[in-house]
């Protein structure tokens, strides 16, 4: 096995951060899309709690539940040889105790195969991540925009605008760090303070609408594959138009069907 095949570990993360290379990363939510994710180099894939948006046409991620996260994550699990996989800890099935978070953590390493859990919150959450690593589950922090937060903010809005609200984000952060988080996703803040968080932090930084200056990138794969253009976000790049050609494939099926050109003879059996 040479080093690019080698799996992908939370330390290998780290030493990324450290010699200045960034770290890749894309969501996946089933098995196939894993495998090609995976195939295509990653560095780690994220069972994301976006899931309740892209693949179960929910409007907010808040009512996705463990056993969805489980589900998924078993299915990426099959697909993936070489990514770390970060399955993400769904609303309140962390919040409420230390206790209640170790035992879903655990279910997600034990039951759904995950290498880390990944959840969203701030420094009141560090007596839960402290736990969570003290038994051996490596955890990605998330602050900035929280998504499961959605109501509290108005909208998805731009998080950390003004000093105090910066100062609060940049807080959370050491905190999550100091509590032994190896990695933390920062969404949607100023790429200044992104730039600010990430030169701060020995832990990488993984951004999501904040800029370049982090040490690596994640896009939910469905934006980026242009398979959600339901959405249409600024910080999404658009590698494919896959709904586009999918509308088309479709309708050229259907033609070929109503006009008796599907199956030809060479796609049948004598
Ligand atoms: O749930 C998710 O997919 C995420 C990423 C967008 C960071 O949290």
């Amino acid at each position: 096995m040479n080093a690019n095949q080698k799996p992908i570990t939370t330390t290998r993360l780290q030493r990324l951060k450290q010699k200045g290379e960034k770290i890749v990363s894309l969501t996946a939510y089933d098995a196939t899309f894993a495998r090609l994710i995976d195939e295509a180099g990653v560095d780690f894939i994220l069972v994301g709690d976006t899931l309740g948006m892209v693949v179960q046409g929910l409007e907010t991620t808040l009512p996705v539940t463990l056993d969805d996260v489980l589900y998924h994550t078993r299915m990426v699990r099959r697909g993936v040889k070489r990514a770390l996989l970060v399955a993400d800890m769904p609303f309140l099935s962390y919040q409420i105790t230390p206790e209640e978070a170790l035992r879903n953590a655990g279910r997600l390493m034990k039951e759904g195969g995950a290498d880390a859990v990944k959840l969203e919150g701030s420094a009141y959450l560090a007596e839960t991540i402290r736990r969570l690593v003290e038994a051996g589950i490596p955890v990605m922090g998330h602050v900035g925009m929280q998504p499961m937060r959605v109501h509290q903010y108005g909208g998805y809005k731009l998080q950390g605008q003004g000093k105090s609200q910066a100062d609060k984000i940049k807080k959370d952060a050491n905190a999550v760090q100091d509590a032994g988080a190896f990695a933390i996703v920062l969404e949607k803040i100023s790429r200044g303070l992104a730039a600010e968080i990430t030169s701060s932090l020995t832990i990488p930084t993984i951004g999501i609408a904040s800029g370049s200056a982090c040490d690596g990138q994640i896009l939910v794969s469905y934006d980026m594959l242009g398979l959600a253009d339901q959405f249409n976000f600024k910080f999404v790049r658009r590698y494919l138009n896959l709904a586009d050609d999918i509308r088309k494939a479709v309708k050229a099926y259907s033609k070929d069907i109503r006009s008796g050109e599907f199956p030809a003879e060479s796609e049948s059996f004598e």
